[in-house]
């Protein structure tokens, strides 16, 4: 099933879809959740810290999980994915349990451990990828160790100056995402208007890995601009 809401601004989203999320914690405060990074969540992640800064929110009980990180970086890396989810999401809401994505087998048994995702918070890939399921990703394809798109270096640029992108990535697999009991993707922008409207409403394909989120119980906030 899929919800759509377009919101004026990147600002109503961010109000918007944290109060989703903060909902989502409430009702259940052990809420195991996928976490997105790139740029679009970030106005998100900052007026959830509000909501917690401000005794509005607990989300002490959650667990965040890693959904992307690139190879070969030392930990202390300015590019490190993981350190970005710590800095934005992790230590604002006063979060202590994370399960890292280091390898597929370890992660996988974390995730058993876990019980499943209860919540995927995921941005969209200008050439619709997931995390860093790059097309053509089946929705089977597993944790994994992959080669990033040009298309995908290129967009990853805008997150650092000066700093090249790492060529190779891991990503929670297709069959980790679209198992998650709620899926949440945040989209905004007008260059994100014809990838929203392919996942959206384009054949299920490979080729936009995201256009297999139409199968889970998915909820998309977008701004008018990417509104398709
Ligand atoms: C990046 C990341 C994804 C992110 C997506 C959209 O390459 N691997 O995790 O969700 O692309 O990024 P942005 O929100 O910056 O447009």
């Amino acid at each position: 099933s899929v919800s759509l809401e377009v919101l004026p601004d990147a600002g109503a989203l961010a109000v918007r879809a944290a109060d989703w999320i903060a909902r989502r914690i409430r009702a259940r405060p052990d809420l195991s959740v996928l976490v997105a990074t790139g740029n679009t969540p970030m106005p998100t992640y900052a007026r959830l810290a509000e909501l917690v800064a401000g005794g509005e929110l607990d989300a002490s009980r959650v667990t965040a999980v890693q959904l992307d990180e690139y190879l070969g970086l030392e930990p202390d890396d300015p590019r490190s994915l993981r350190a970005w989810m710590n800095r934005t999401f992790v230590r604002p809401l006063g979060i202590t349990r994370v399960v890292p994505l280091d390898d597929p087998a370890t992660f996988g048994a974390a995730l058993a451990r876990l019980g499943g995702l209860d919540l995927a918070i995921l941005g969209l890939g200008p050439n619709g990828h997931l995390g860093f399921n790059e097309p053509p990703s089946p929705p089977d394809a597993p944790t994994r160790t992959l080669a990033l798109t040009p298309e995908s270096l290129q967009s990853n640029r805008a997150y650092w100056q000066g700093l090249a992108v790492p060529t190779h990535a891991i990503t929670a697999g297709m069959d980790v995402i679209l198992a998650a009991r709620e899926t949440l993707l945040l989209v905004g922008g007008a260059h994100k208007r014809d990838i929203l409207r392919r996942a959206l409403h384009g054949p299920e394909t490979p080729d936009v890995p995201a256009s297999f989120l139409r199968r889970t119980a998915l909820t998309v906030l977008a701004d008018r601009e990417a509104a398709p």
